[in-house]
C-alpha cells in the first residue's frame, strides 16, 4: 500500500469497535501515527458483538461506520476483530476510502512469525464460527494449520482491569489446557480480539508454559497501526482525538481509560439508528 493523497495534511483515523476495547487498536495507531487525528466510535449500547449472529453484527457495523462517516475521514479501521470478521466486505463495498480490518494484517504476521506452520488463534465466538483467520491464513498459505478457539470470558477480565491477576491466569489456563493438549505444535497465538493485547503476559506466560516453548504472540492492534503508518507516513505534530460512545460516557471512561490515556480527549454521546 502506498501513501494515500490527500488535500489536507493532518489524515483523519475513523475508528470504529463494540465497545472500549478498540482502544487497544486506537491507542497502538495513536503511538504508531501521533500526528493522525483519530475519531473513535464505541458502539457500548449494543456490545457485545461477538455473541451475535453475522447479519446483526454487519447491520450494526454498517450504522456505526456511517455515523462515524459522516464528518470526512482519509481511513476506516474496523478494530473490533468481530466486525472484522463479518462485515468488512459489506463495509468496503459502501465506502470508497480505504477500510481496514484487523483480521488481514494479524493474518499476515501469523504467518510470517511461525516456524512450525501452526497457528492458534483466540476471539470471540462469532469471530472463532466466521472461520476468517483461518481463510485469510489459508490465503496466504495453505500449508499452515489453523486452530481457533473462542475465549469469551477474558473480554470482561480485561475490562475490570485484571491485566495480570491470578484469576486471569486461571482463566487462561482453563481455556488453554484442553485446547493446546491437543495442538502441541502452536508456536504462534492470534490474540484475535480488541481486548486480549491488554491480557498479553498472562497469555504469553500460560501459553508457553503448557506448551514448553517460547510462542510468538501476535497483536492485531500493532499490527494495524503498521498499516497505518504505511498509509499515512508521519505527519508532524500531535493530532487530536474524538471518542464517540453510544451508551454512557461514564463507564465508557472508566473502563476506557485502562485502554488509552482520555483525561483530554473530546468525548461524546451518540444514538445509532
Ligand atoms: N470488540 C470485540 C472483538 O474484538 C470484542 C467485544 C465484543 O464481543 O463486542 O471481537
Amino acid at each position: 500500500m502506498s501513501l494515500l493523497t490527500r488535500t489536507h495534511s493532518r489524515p483523519t483515523i475513523a475508528i470504529f469497535d463494540s465497545g472500549v476495547g478498540g482502544l487497544t487498536v486506537a491507542r497502538a495507531v495513536a503511538d504508531a501515527v501521533p500526528g493522525a487525528n483519530l475519531r473513535y466510535l464505541g458502539d457500548t449500547a449494543r456490545l457485545p458483538y461477538g455473541t451475535k449472529s453475522a447479519r446483526t453484527v454487519v447491520r450494526y457495523a454498517v450504522q456505526a461506520a456511517a455515523l462515524l462517516l459522516e464528518q470526512p475521514a482519509d481511513a476506516l479501521v474496523v478494530a473490533c476483530n468481530t466486525a472484522s470478521s463479518c462485515a468488512l466486505p459489506e463495509l468496503q463495498a459502501r465506502w470508497s476510502i480505504p477500510v481496514l480490518g484487523v483480521v488481514e494484517p494479524g493474518a499476515r504476521r501469523a504467518v510470517a512469525a511461525s516456524k512450525t506452520g501452526h497457528i492458534g488463534v483466540i476471539g470471540t465466538e462469532r469471530t472463532v464460527q466466521s472461520r476468517a483467520y483461518h481463510d485469510a491464513i489459508g490465503e496466504l498459505d495453505l500449508n499452515v494449520t489453523v486452530d481457533a478457539l473462542a475465549t469469551p470470558l477474558l473480554v470482561g477480565l480485561a475490562e475490570e482491569g485484571w491485566f495480570d491477576h491470578p484469576v486471569t491466569e486461571a482463566a487462561v489456563r482453563a481455556y488453554f489446557e484442553p485446547w493446546l493438549a491437543q495442538a502441541p505444535d502452536i508456536d504462534t497465538l492470534v490474540l484475535g480480539c480488541t481486548h486480549y493485547p491488554a491480557l498479553a503476559a498472562p497469555i504469553g506466560r500460560v501459553a508457553s508454559e503448557l506448551l514448553g516453548r517460547p510462542v510468538t504472540l501476535v497483536d492485531s492492534a500493532t499490527a494495524i497501526a503498521a498499516e497505518m503508518v504505511q498509509l499515512f507516513g508521519q505527519p508532524e505534530g500531535r493530532g487530536a482525538v474524538q471518542i464517540l460512545a453510544t451508551d454512557e460516557l461514564e463507564r465508557f471512561a472508566r473502563v476506557g481509560g485502562r485502554f488509552f490515556p482520555l483525561e483530554s480527549t473530546d468525548m461524546k454521546h451518540v444514538e445509532l439508528r
